[in-house]
């Protein structure tokens, strides 16, 4: 089976690759990625020399490119990872490369597999497309869409163009929404890496507000796995939530990263609360696990664990990124808050 994953340079991408080319020895992967600021090709060295696997720089919002993509590889199976994944920057640099890649760049993608007859389609969704919950609630796949901020607004309506094209041509097509996930690869603009360099360095950790939002934290590979699993046994027009069941607020994560790295909570230092901050989020993942027999393999603190000792055995990948444009990214989001 060859298939194209788009979005295969960035953090889930990336690790999702690995898994696969890992677990199946028949799979070819043909990853179509931009590079953008998020996109490393570092993040996949150990995959570069395996014969079953082969890199296009291409990007999703150029419609003839893509089409060309796909013409040349012929994939059996798309897992659609490409998005600008980050809710910071769409609410502090403007909405329009979110509006043209996630959801541009997804209709591109519908639009090729349609045109050249793929078999399966996987949108990689997020649960930021609910919105957010009360203490006591979760979001189950028939939670209403309600979306917050500009990230999660264009998530979600990249979901509702797969729901249309399924549903007004009959092609194949799966949505999965998963929980905030962690894990090696991560580019430290998202909590835990970003807390993970900055104690590292010895510099105050930015907690938004009062810091008990509370995120379903779950590890990359279970992510992955579950993907895994929806391409070999989801159903065409259905929806899987996937979660670890595992809610835990932002203070608790950082004080668990601090105390393994031994570093003092003096370092935490509360800062003005990111606007439209979603309170808290909590996926009821029953559906993947019944129907498709999934599990979660990670519980958090052994993971948190392991990711925190990953960063510590990869100080240089994450030197290198935390270095050149990152810093001027840090400096315009938290200069002023
Ligand atoms: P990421 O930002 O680490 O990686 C995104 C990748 O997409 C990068 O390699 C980037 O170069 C590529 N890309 C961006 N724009 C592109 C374009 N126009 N054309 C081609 N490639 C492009 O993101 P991630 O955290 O790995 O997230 C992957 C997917 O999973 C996203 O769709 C995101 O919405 C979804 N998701 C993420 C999380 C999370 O916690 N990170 C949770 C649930 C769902
Ligand atoms: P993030 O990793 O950006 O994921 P998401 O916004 O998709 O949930 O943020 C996770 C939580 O951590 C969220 O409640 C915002 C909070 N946060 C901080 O308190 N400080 C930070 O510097 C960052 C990046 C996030």
């Amino acid at each position: 089976m060859k298939i194209l994953v788009t979005g295969g340079a960035g953090f889930i991408g990336s690790n999702f690759i690995r898994h696969i080319l890992r677990a199946e020895a028949g799979v070819e992967v043909v990853n179509l990625d931009a590079l953008t600021y998020a996109g490393n090709l570092e993040n996949l060295v150990d995959v570069e020399a395996d014969s079953r696997y082969q890199f296009v720089r291409a990007d999703l919002r150029d419609a003839e490119t893509v089409d060309s993509v796909f013409a040349q590889h012929v994939p059996d199976a798309v897992l659609n990872f490409a998005a600008e994944s980050h809710v910071d920057r769409s609410l502090h640099y403007g909405v329009e490369d979110f509006i043209a890649t996630n959801i541009g760049g997804t209709q591109h993608v519908l639009d090729a597999v349609r045109e050249h007859g793929v078999g399966r389609f996987v949108q990689v969704s997020t649960d930021e497309v609910y919105g957010s919950l009360g203490e006591q609630e979760m979001f189950s796949e028939f939670s209403p869409i309600a979306p917050n901020n500009p990230y999660a607004a264009t998530k979600a309506g990249a979901d509702f163009l797969v729901r249309a094209a399924q549903r007004s041509y009959g092609m194949h097509a799966i949505i999965t929404r998963c929980s905030n996930n962690y894990g090696p690869y991560q580019f430290p603009e998202k909590l835990i890496p970003l807390m993970i360099g900055n104690a590292l360095g010895d510099k105050p950790l930015p907690v938004y507000g009062d810091g008990l939002h509370v995120r379903d934290w779950i590890h990359v590979e279970d992510h992955c796995s579950a993907i895994h699993r929806v391409l070999q046994k989801g159903k065409s027009g259905e929806i899987y939530n996937i979660g670890s069941m595992h809610g835990i607020s932002n203070l608790q994560v950082i004080r668990q990263l601090l105390a393994h790295l031994g570093k003092p909570e003096s370092l935490i230092t509360h800062v003005e609360d990111r606007p439209g901050h979603d309170r808290r989020y909590a996926m009821d993942a029953g559906k993947i696990r019944m129907e498709l027999g999934w599990e979660s393999a990670y519980p958090f603190e052994e993971g948190l664990k392991g990711t925190i000792d990953w960063y510590l055995e990869n100080r240089a990948w994450l030197d290198n990124v935390r270095s050149g444009d990152y810093v001027k990214y840090y400096e315009s989001m938290y200069s002023d808050r």
